[in-house]
């Protein structure tokens, strides 16, 4: 007897958002603008496969400021630097160019409006994390607390519970940080929080879309680079929404068949900052063995886009 076919659900939205794409424009652009090498400060997103078609353009990645020439341009990732980064470019005179998601920029403004009114921040995010690293550092150091889960909110140590407000990273879970925020909130009363919360429209509706999914798959497979808190979160998403089986996986060489043995159904998407050509490897893969049919579960549809630095938008 011959099995069904296997059922691959494509969640819709999935893979580059607004930010991605305009950062990942940036780079092209200025390696058009200005010629190779254009160097990167920081991975420009957090995936392989971006990177290496970039550096095989012209661009070279650097961690740190220190190891960019002088006379050639800087790009900042879509994370977000510290203040202190591009005020030190400018010293140098170096041409920087701010690939800063500006729904991340967006956080940086909150924090210092609120710092100029005198209150103290608290930022809900990961530790080290680059985004984390650069919104805290729009603050002198010591200004911004950092929780990363329920149980840091206890012991916060601030310096006048009137005069405080939260901000969170744009990348984390939905759920989680609903919770960060309530015991925050529960401690704190008279904390200020974001209007909804920082989380963007492209994590949250990934995270959804995921959620639709879940109770009808037997394994999610997550395209994503392990250094990418999106995608990150998005296995988790799966995992606490019941399905059985959820894996980050870079690309189809990543899939363990072995674990997926005897699925009948498995759902795809793939981080903010996974292209859709290796989200098509993966979908190949799976007709290369099995017989399958494809479904999209869609819970949202963006058109969200973001315009170039004017720098780059200018003549040479
Ligand atoms: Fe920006 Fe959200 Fe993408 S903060 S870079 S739109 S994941």
């Amino acid at each position: 007897m011959s099995l069904p076919p296997l059922t691959l659900y494509l969640a819709a939205p999935r893979g580059f958002c607004a930010g991605v794409d305009r950062a990942i424009k940036i780079v092209e652009m200025a390696l058009e603008k200005w010629g190779a090498p254009v160097f990167v400060r920081h991975e420009i997103v957090h995936n392989k496969f971006v990177v290496d078609g970039l550096r095989a353009k012209g661009a070279v990645f650097v961690e740190e400021l220190d190891d960019c020439p002088l006379d050639r341009p800087v790009v900042f990732s879509a994370h977000g630097v510290p203040k202190a980064v591009p005020a030190e470019a400018a010293k140098r005179e170096m041409i920087a160019v701010d690939a800063t998601c500006p729904l991340v920029t967006k956080v940086h403004n909150e924090a210092a409006r609120h710092y100029e009114n005198g209150l103290q921040m608290v930022m809900i995010g990961h530790a080290g994390h680059p985004e984390t690293v650069g919104t805290m550092g729009q603050l002198p150091e010591g200004e911004v607390l950092l929780v990363e889960t329920v149980e840091d909110v206890a012991g916060l140590v601030v310096r006048d519970p009137s005069k405080l407000a939260f901000i969170t990273q744009t990348t984390l879970s939905v759920d989680d940080t609903a919770d960060i925020a309530a015991a925050l909130k529960a401690r704190f009363p008279a904390i200020a929080a974001p209007a909804h919360d920082d989380i963007c429209y492209a994590t949250t509706n990934r995270q959804m879309a995921v959620k639709a999914m879940a109770g009808k798959i037997d394994a999610l497979l997550v395209i994503g680079a392990p250094n990418s808190s999106n995608s990150k979160r998005l296995v988790e998403v799966g995992a606490n929404a019941g399905c059985p089986y959820a894996q980050l996986i870079q690309r189809a060489t990543d899939i363990d068949w072995r674990a997926l043995e005897g699925i009948r159904s498995v759902g795809i998407t793939a981080g903010a900052s996974a292209p859709e050509v290796l989200v098509n490897e993966v979908i190949d893969a799976f007709r290369a063995r099995f017989e399958t049919v494809v479904e999209m579960v869609e819970t949202a549809v963006e058109n969200v886009e973001f315009k170039v630095p004017r720098i780059l938008r200018e003549p040479a």
